[in-house]
């Protein structure tokens, strides 16, 4: 009998990238994410907005209810960062109290929930990659209502992983690639923040992993103690300014770049100016695992974009 596995954020830029893994990896019978054993008789069932509103514990409620899972992915999230500043009860219950009564389905039903959080859970006061256990001091709302969900899935007491990810992109919804690029054919120069250092994540990237992540734990039970909180991005470091560099230089795209400070730069959310993470404990737990170049997955992905758009 096959295992469902409910994917939150249908539509969302990690959800399409997920759908994409998944048609890959299991529509093909040779395919697999990183060549990493995965069971084939999954079945992932996404859902959107209208099926299961995050916003409404009731609507959550109310899902859940005669509904069989053998694990829940949580993409969905309320992610427009400087939004999120004068939104406080949206993305309070969105990325927080609704996790909370995810991870508590989760724990009852004794299934594994795999989590997306942030690399804005920290101050970016440091100068070295971020480790899992490094103190945590979010800056902005966004970053504080993930981190109160990280701490509720683990007082919960289910089990499954958190994952931290950054600077997400993908062909798919609204990123800053995307951005860059509309920015970038419409203007003669653009303003780019050459202060603020991290590490891009190609969504695709990301998907493969939680596809392994979901196996491991259905195949060995490994996360049957703790909680794990795992950092993942694309390999390298870089700011702002050096990534847009990157898209415009591979995408042929000839507008002028200005490199401007975060304090000339005003934005409703304050963003860490250094938060690329360490990603030893996940390449430990997954020796297969291959984390591409950032830009290495830029140029992919542009291709990705092109095919789209042609
Ligand atoms: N984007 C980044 O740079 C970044 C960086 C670090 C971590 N992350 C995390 O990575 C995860 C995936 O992010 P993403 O970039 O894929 O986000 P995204 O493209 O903005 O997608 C978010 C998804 O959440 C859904 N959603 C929002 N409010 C909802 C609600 N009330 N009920 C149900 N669904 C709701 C959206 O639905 P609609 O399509 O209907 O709007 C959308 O499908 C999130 O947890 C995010 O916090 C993202």
């Amino acid at each position: 009998m096959s295992r469902n596995i409910l994917v939150t954020g249908k539509n969302g830029q990690l959800g399409r990238s997920l759908k994409k893994a998944v048609n890959l990896f299991y529509n093909s019978p040779h395919q697999s994410p990183n060549n990493f054993e995965i069971i084939k008789d999954l079945n992932f069932i996404f859902v959107a907005r209208d099926e299961l509103d995050l916003s409404n514990p009731q609507s959550i409620n109310l899902f859940f209810q005669n509904k069989k899972f053998n694990g829940i992915i949580n993409c969905a999230a309320y992610t427009s960062v400087d939004n999120a500043e004068s939104d406080v009860e949206s993305v309070e219950q969105i990325n927080y109290l609704s996790v909370d009564q995810i991870a508590k389905v989760a724990k009852n039903l004794e299934i594994p929930l795999i989590h997306i959080s942030t690399d804005y859970v920290f101050n970016g006061h440091s100068f070295k990659p971020y480790l899992e256990k490094d103190k945590t001091d979010p800056l902005n709302i966004y970053g504080l209502t993930k981190l109160k969900a990280e701490k509720a899935i683990i007082e919960s007491g289910c089990q499954g992983a958190i994952i931290r990810t950054s600077w997400l992109y993908s062909e798919f919804g609204n990123n800053f690639v995307k951005t860059m690029l509309f920015l970038g054919r419409e203007h003669e120069s653009v303003r780019v923040i050459i202060d603020q250092i991290g590490s891009p994540t190609y969504a695709f990237n990301l998907a493969k992993l939680i596809i392994m992540i979901i196996n491991d734990y259905l195949i060995n039970k490994i996360f049957n103690s703790n909680f794990n909180i795992y950092h993942f991005s694309d390999d390298g470091i870089c700011s702002r300014y050096e990534f847009a560099k990157a898209i415009f230089e591979i995408s042929g795209v000839s507008c002028k770049l200005d490199p401007v400070r975060s304090k000339d730069y005003y934005t409703l959310a304050k963003r860490p100016n250094y938060s690329a993470m360490n990603k030893d404990k996940i390449k430990k737990h997954f020796p297969k695992l291959v984390m591409p170049h950032w830009r290495e997955s830029l140029i992919y992905c542009l291709s990705e974009l092109k095919n789209i758009r042609s």
